[in-house]
């Protein structure tokens, strides 16, 4: 995971990512005695949640900028800066919690972050996880494509958003007992009479590449009036959200 992050904008705009943690926490069992782990947890928001209900809570990330922000912020809890893809604890933990973070994980990837999470927990140990389900941001995707194919330029999907099936079979050869996955629809309001090219600034980085700042805002313009009939309702802009919501056991 190589992302750069605009990450006081991320914290102040985009604190849905955060509040939407909620569903996953729910779905930790024993709470209260044990250590769990924040895979991903960017600006600590959700860690910070986590230590509320659960005995110790740690978080990881790979950006420097966001732990920056988490260890500001909530300077009595642990934050560990490595790769979701290439991490080890110093020792096992109950449960791993992860939100809104695997989808930045390549397709090819994930079989390593697995691996990781798989050796970090204790034996019986939870994994809980939401993220973008096969679907997320279809609209949205189809019409930057449709910008980008106007301009003789290739779009290449910049995130992994697997199905029910195919998430649940990399789980299982990584050796977890699957005991729960869903997929749904979840509209997500945005913030600000520029909610969604605002989003797409921040999120959609990769496919634009080099190209020059006229044609990334022409693609953006493009894109954001091309969506508005779907996305725009009543003065505020929308995501298209799907997520995948799971839990597996260390078997
Ligand atoms: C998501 O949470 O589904 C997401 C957020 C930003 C970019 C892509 C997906």
């Amino acid at each position: 995971m190589n992302i750069q992050w605009d990450a006081e904008k991320y914290t102040d705009d985009f604190s849905f990512v955060h509040r939407y943690g909620d569903g996953v926490t729910g779905l930790l069992e024993n709470q209260e005695n044990m250590t769990v782990l924040d895979l991903g947890c960017g600006n600590g928001a959700l860690t910070e949640k986590l230590s509320q209900t659960c005995a110790r809570a740690i978080g990881l990330d790979a950006s420097a900028e966001l732990l920056k922000i988490a260890r500001r912020k909530y300077p009595d809890l642990k934050f560990i800066q490595a790769d979701a893809t290439n991490f080890e604890l110093p020792g096992p933990v109950d449960a791993i919690f992860s939100n809104a973070v695997f989808h930045w994980v390549d397709a090819a990837k994930q079989p390593d972050m697995l691996r990781c999470v798989y050796r970090a927990l204790k034996p019986g140990g939870q994994f809980v996880f939401e993220f973008g389900g096969c679907g997320n941001n279809r609209l949205i995707h189809m019409a930057l494509e449709e910008a980008f194919a106007k301009r003789g330029l290739p779009y290449r999907m910049p995130f992994y958003f697997p199905t029910i099936g195919a998430y649940s079979a990399l789980l299982e050869q990584a050796g977890f007992k699957v005991v729960s996955m869903t997929l749904f629809d979840r509209m997500t309001e945005l913030k600000g009479p520029d909610g969604l090219a605002d989003w797409i600034r921040l999120f959609v980085k990769r496919p634009f590449g080099e190209l020059s700042e006229d044609t990334r805002r022409e693609i953006v313009e493009e894109a954001v009036n091309a969506l508005k009939k779907d996305l725009y309702r009543s003065g505020v802009w929308f995501a298209d959200y799907v997520r995948l919501r799971g839990k597996a056991l260390k078997a």
